[in-house]
Order: C-alpha cells, then sequence, then structure tokens
C-alpha cells in the first residue's frame, strides 16, 4: 500500500503564466516564456483521451500496422510480477531472481553486469541511487553479503576493459574463496549486441582460466537475462543452460522500458535491494496514472506540461536538474528514455542531465542567461535517508560559517534550490519540481514508472511512437560492415 507522503508530485504551478500581472517588461517576458494555464486546461480532455488509448493498447492481440512496434507491456508487469509471485513463490518470475541472486551473492563477492542502453542504464541507475556511494570499498561485513558490483559491456573501451580485469586478476587469487570469486550478470535483449557480446566472450575467457574449463563455477557464477530467441539463448544453451536458468524479458518490453523485468530487477536482487518495494512503487503508479484525474495524476501532468513546452512554446531543451548526487544515472536513464523513444521524424525534445548544486557553477550561467530554448524540471528529492549533517561552530572563523553553524547539509541545499528558481522566474525562465519524498526502492519504482508512462503519453500526444528506435541500427549496419571488410 502506498502512503500518501510517500507519493511523488509534479509542481508545475510555478511556470505558469502569473494570472494578473501588472506591466513591467518581465511579466511580458513571463506572458511569451511561461504556460497559459488555459491551455493546459484545453489540453486536459485530449489527455484523457491518450489515456485511455494507452490503456486499450495494454490489451491489443493484434496490433494495427501503424501502432507497430508496440510494447506495452511494461504497463501492467509490476502488479502481474507481484500477483504470479503470490501464486507461486518458488518457481514465478520474482521466485526465481530472488533465489538466483541469494545463490549468486553467496558464491561470489564481485558481480559485473554486462549490458548497453536498456540493458544497462535502469541497474546502474538503481545501484547509484539507492546503494553506499562508496559501496565497492566497504569491507565484506559491512556490505552484509552483497557483492560489490562492476558495470561493463556498455562501451567498448579497450583502457577500462583492462583496468577491470586488471582489478579481478589482481584481487581475485583463490576461487575456492568466496571472497575471491567474481562472476557475471550478461543482459542483451536482441542477444547480438556488439558491445556485450565482445565484453562477454572476454569475461568468459578469463573465466574459463580461473575457475578452470570443466569448473561447475563456470555455470553458477555467470547468469544470462535475454529475450526468447537469439544469439545469447543459443550461446547459452550451449553451455548446457536449460530455458529455466536462462532469465527471459517479456517480447512487450521494450529495452528502455524493461528495468522492471529480470534486466533490472535481477541486478536489484543482487545488490540487496527490496525488489518487491520497487514493484509496488511502480504498480502504484500505474494505478495513479489509469484512475486519477489531472489534479493528482502526476504522470498526465509531467507529460502534458512538457510537450506544451515543448511543442508548442518554444522550449525543445529538457533539462532534468537534479538535486541529489546519487540520482546522477537516474538522469541518464531518462535521458536514454527520452531521446530513443521520442527523437523521431525530425523532432522530439532533446534531454539533459544536470546534477545541482555541481552544475550551478557550469550550466548555471546558461540556464540563466543563455537561449531561450529551455524547460527546467527540477528533480527534488526532500529528505536525505540519512540524518540532516549540520555546519557546526568552530573555533577558527575565517570562513564566517559559525553564522550558519546551525543550518544542515538540507537547509543548504534547499536555499539554493528556491533561490536557483526564484533568479529563473525573475527573468521569466520556466521552472517545475518533480518531488520525491526520500529515496527508497519504493519511490525509485514510482519515479520511473512515472517517467515511462509519461513518454509513451507525450509520444502519443505528439503523434511519435514512443517504441522502437529505428535510428540507432544504421552505426549498427555501418559498424558491422566495416569489421567485416
Ligand atoms: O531501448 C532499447 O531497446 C535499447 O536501448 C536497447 O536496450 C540497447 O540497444 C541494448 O539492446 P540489447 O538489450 O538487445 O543488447
Amino acid at each position: 500500500m502506498q502512503l500518501p507522503d510517500e507519493a511523488i508530485t509534479y509542481e508545475y504551478q510555478g511556470l505558469l503564466v502569473p494570472p494578473s500581472e501588472d506591466w513591467v517588461p518581465v511579466a511580458e517576458l513571463r506572458a511569451r516564456n511561461f504556460l497559459p494555464a488555459a491551455r493546459i486546461r484545453e489540453l486536459a480532455p485530449r489527455l484523457m483521451q491518450v489515456r485511455s488509448q494507452v490503456a486499450t493498447e495494454r490489451d491489443l492481440t493484434q496490433v494495427p500496422a501503424e501502432l507497430q512496434p508496440l510494447d506495452a507491456g511494461f504497463i501492467d508487469l509490476p502488479q502481474k510480477t507481484l500477483d504470479q509471485h503470490r501464486r507461486h513463490p518458488d518457481t514465478s518470475v520474482l521466485g526465481r531472481i530472488l533465489s538466483r541472486s541469494t545463490q549468486l551473492r553467496g558464491e561470489a563477492d564481485r558481480v559485473v553486469i554486462l549490458g548497453i542502453g536498456g540493458s544497462y542504464l535502469g541497474a546502474r541507475a538503481l545501484f547509484d541511487a539507492l546503494r553506499s556511494s562508496y559501496h565497492n570499498e566497504l569491507p565484506p561485513e559491512t556490505r552484509l553479503g552483497v557483492p560489490r558490483i562492476y558495470f561493463e559491456g556498455n562501451n567498448v573501451d579497450n583502457d577500462a576493459l583492462q583496468d577491470l580485469l586488471d582489478l579481478l586478476q589482481t584481487t581475485c587469487v583463490d576461487p575456492e574463496i568466496r571472497e575471491e570469486r567474481w562472476g557475471v550478470i550478461v543482459i542483451s535483449k536482441s542477444g547480438g549486441t556488439l558491445e556485450t557480446a565482445a565484453a562477454y566472450r572476454v569475461f568468459r575467457r578469463d573465466a574459463t582460466e580461473y575457475y578452470g574449463p570443466r569448473s561447475p563455477l563456470l555455470k553458477q557464477l555467470f547468469v544470462p537475462v535475454t529475450g526468447a530467441a537469439g544469439k545469447l539463448r543459443d550461446l547459452s544453451r550451449a553451455d548446457g543452460y536449460t530455458d529455466d536458468e536462462i532469465f527471459t524479458i517479456p517480447d512487450n518490453v521494450g529495452g528502455r522500458y524493461s528495468v522492471l523485468t529480470p534486466v533490472g530487477l535481477l541486478p536489484a536482487a543482487v545488490m540487496g535491494l527490496d525488489v518487491r518495494a520497487l514493484l509496488q512503487g511502480a504498480a502504484a503508479m500505474t494505478r495513479r496514472f489509469l484512475d486519477e484525474p489531472f489534479e493528482h495524476n502526476p504522470v498526465l501532468q509531467y507529460a502534458g506540461v512538457n510537450y506544451l513546452m515543448s511543442e508548442e512554446f518554444g522550449k525543445p531543451v529538457r533539462v532534468l536538474s537534479i538535486w541529489s548526487k546519487k540520482l546522477e544515472a537516474l538522469g541518464l536513464w531518462y535521458d536514454q528514455l527520452l531521446a530513443e523513444s521520442l527523437g523521431k521524424m525530425g523532432r522530439g525534445p532533446t534531454p539533459i542531465t544536470a546534477v545541482e548544486t555541481r552544475d550551478l557553477h557550469s550550466r548555471g550561467q546558461q540556464q540563466q542567461e543563455g537561449t531561450r530554448d529551455k524547460l527546467v524540471n527540477n528533480l527534488v528529492v526532500k529528505a536525505p535517508r540519512t540524518p540532516p549533517i549540520a555546519v557546526g561552530m568552530a573555533d577558527r572563523n575565517e570562513d564566517g560559517l559559525n553564522a550558519l553553524s546551525r543550518k544542515t547539509l538540507p537547509d543548504i541545499l534547499n536555499a539554493a534550490l528556491l533561490g536557483t528558481n526564484q533568479a529563473y522566474h525573475e527573468v521569466a525562465r520556466p521552472t517545475a519540481d518533480l518531488v520525491v519524498p526520500t529515496l527508497s526502492e519504493h519511490t525509485l519504482g514510482q519515479l520511473m514508472q512515472m517517467l515511462m508512462l509519461a513518454t509513451v503519453v507525450e509520444g502519443r500526444l505528439m503523434g511519435i511512437n514512443p517504441y522502437g528506435q529505428p535510428g540507432v541500427e544504421a552505426y549498427k549496419r555501418n559498424m558491422q560492415a566495416r569489421l567485416k571488410g
């Protein structure tokens, strides 16, 4: 059940044209750069229509040509996964994820997660948001049985890959000891993505040398996650995996919408995260999307406001201004979601991730005084997970901070947020706040589902298919041709 104070909200009133402002130059600017409240009211019926359309798309068995590809499976999947687990605790997908992750954690102290794009960014976002920023450096007893986690196969950088191989070779000497064993989760829906496949081959080769060619550990410590068919499945079968030992990514869920399939859930479970709470948060967001009126529906509000700002009010650059260092990877996940879903037919907003207050010292200048092509969505985490750190009194006050001794880091961050919003408002730069109560599995589940649903709604409003990414194929074709040439 979702408690009201755990719910995500989208606060966009600050970017509406103020109702009756006396004429001053900046009022004129706000009238031109902010959103008239009437326009969002006018859009409401269309939003309701799109919501019904998206709801209907979930149940289509015959997909008409103009809707293809259609990967709406992610919408109901969180609740379905929980229900299936309740009925079949051991054999359900979630049951298998929980038992396989427990086994892997028991057998290895280092896990390398291979994957790229939608097969990488969601797990990375969860790890960075919900685990210690120094997780891999913590001693085993503090990590409570959670392995160190590494991400590879998301690039083809020789030096970066060699760094990880060197680390594994120097820290893992005795394969009989759990603390010196490493495993791999390899994730690729198509099963043929070259970046991931090449890295997988390299790790398999190293593992064969380390554990021995006939060691049962090779299978125990390597877990494939892939689509129903493809080269990775063929390879896994040839390695002796049964279909039950391979985690399957559902056909009707696209890569960047797949974080709540085994693609994100298996890594999350290995990281020791509460995957049930993740799913519950996402399922709660789907219910809000389907049932709530516009006034209480962050999906429709976010999609509607962002659509109008980029399509009608000249703000095609969408800055996700993140007020938590721990959500930077979430921002990269959203960059991919938006760019690959809506960047089509010569259209689509351009996503940018900024992390505050760090990037106030870089992008801040441009957001305050640069081209008026941006909408800033602040992603605000209301309360930290850890007790607030106070500035405190000190004997030496040359830095002048004794005056702020009772202030905490969250106080400073909040003052920076309010001050930045004010500074932008004063020069008619629109901002809105997407507010997350705190960082937890439940709120992350809500947030990711909200952004995925909003992207689909926005695509339908624009008349752009939010699924599929035909444009990504061109580089792959050229790369393959050059490699073969
Ligand atoms: O959103 C998508 O579908 C893509 O970003 C894919 O996730 C990415 O290309 C990786 O593909 P695969 O999982 O097939 O290796």
